[in-house]
């Protein structure tokens, strides 16, 4: 290995972004439209914020530090909930509270790891993932989605080897927003659990899934700890992304490794947001079901505005969770595109280069449109102009 560890990867993709837009005057009657980011921007609702206000006033040990696995009454809401929508068994001794999702999925590969070692991705991948695996000197070994931008279980098998320690799951998916089904996550599950190596499933956007029943039957099997690493975030459901807020449930043992690596980072988990998505749990059920509604309706808006697009070329290839999975009509490079459409049709929208491997003909032909902030008649424009739009060269 030459050079130092974060030298290994490539820059943030969100910040790359940002610098496109920096300094680029948009006018009153076309202002930017930006689907680049996949988190809420509004603060959350009022009530939780006097939560916090009043912890911070009122409870003096919310400042300083706290367990390394996070407070004790959060691990256990988090697992009696769980386990009403799971099904299945699963204790406060399995949860560990991370300083949000993106620290759980650093924690668990850690856990897993060694130099060297691989950990199966499919593509597009959520760029953070192999950020972290690229720092860690682990190889980010890709798995193509197939049909539906489902992954393939006898391509993943295929990819299998002796240094494999994982796969990673991420459903609802980021950037493709397709919900895996059930049956798949089991036959992963089966897989993983075959070959003893982990399944890790990043259900960041669990609470925006379009479907009722339970996503998937994983914690009904009974030794799910020895297979399964779940990781979930607080950043979408409360709109707590500032305050760094997310879980890890895995086998008592593993937690036990991932204290460590949590102690050496962070110490403990942000205790104001911990206070805060303990709150959230317990009194903003209805809330989020509105909030659900409201993503699923800007879902079905994109659904119906997509002939306008499809009569321009473009193709949807994944749709849920916050996200459009396009393909473009265009020779550009996606990469290129995306800055073109800065300029040209004032749309800020992340290329599939960000979530494919280095040189990827898939990832140059795909744009993902993050939806969260963008309502009904936004989505409509943003159609129109995106419907409008040819490249200059
Ligand atoms: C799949 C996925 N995992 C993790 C994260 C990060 O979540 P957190 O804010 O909890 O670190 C995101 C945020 O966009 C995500 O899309």
């Amino acid at each position: 290995m030459t050079g130092s560890r974060t030298s290994q990867t490539f820059l943030p993709p969100v910040m790359e972004a940002r610098r496109w837009i920096a300094g680029k005057p948009f006018p009153k009657d076309k202002p930017l439209i930006n689907v680049s980011q996949a988190a809420p921007i509004e603060p959350p609702p009022k009530a939780l914020r006097e939560k916090i206000a009043e912890t911070a006033l009122s409870v003096p040990e919310a400042h300083i530090y706290g367990p390394v696995l996070g407070l004790p009454e959060l691990r256990s809401e988090l697992a009696q909930q769980w386990c009403q929508n799971y099904g299945g068994q699963i204790t406060l001794e399995q949860v560990g509270i991370t300083s949000g999702c993106n620290q759980a999925f650093a924690a668990a590969i850690s856990s897993l790891t060694n130099q060297g070692d691989e950990i199966i991705l499919p593509t597009p991948w959520y760029f953070n993932h192999k950020m972290w695996l690229d720092m860690q000197g682990v190889s980010a070994v890709p798995l193509p989605s197939g049909a539906g931008l489902l992954p393939d279980i006898a391509m993943a098998e295929s990819l299998i080897s002796e240094k494999t320690r994982a796969i990673v799951l991420v459903t609802p998916n980021n950037p493709a927003g397709v919900e895996y089904p059930a049956s798949l996550v089991m036959d992963f599950y089966l897989l993983a659990k075959k070959h003893g190596i982990a399944l890790i499933i990043d259900e960041t956007y669990r609470d925006f899934d379009s479907r009722s029943a339970a996503p998937h039957e994983l914690f009904k099997q009974s030794d799910w700890p020895q297979t399964l690493i779940q990781l979930y975030s607080f950043s979408k459901a409360y709109r707590l992304t500032g305050h760094r807020v997310g879980a890890i449930v895995t086998s008592e043992g593993r937690l036990q490794d991932i204290e460590k690596f949590l102690d050496t980072v962070t110490i403990c988990p942000n205790q104001l947001g911990q206070h805060a998505a303990l709150w959230g749990m317990q009194n903003l059920g209805k809330w989020l079901a509105g909030e659900r509604d409201e993503i699923l309706s800007r879902r079905a808006a994109i659904a119906s505005n997509m002939p306008i697009l499809e009569r321009a070329g473009w193709k949807l290839l994944g749709l849920g969770a916050y996200f459009a999975y396009l393909k473009h009509p265009f020779d550009l490079p996606s990469d290129q595109l995306a800055q073109e459409l800065v300029d040209e049709a004032h749309v800020l929208a992340l290329p599939g280069t960000m979530f494919h491997p280095e040189g990827s003909i898939d990832g140059a032909r795909q744009l993902r449109l993050a939806f969260a902030n963008v309502d009904g008649e936004q989505i409509k424009e943003l159609f129109n102009r995106l419907a409008a739009y040819h490249p200059k060269s």
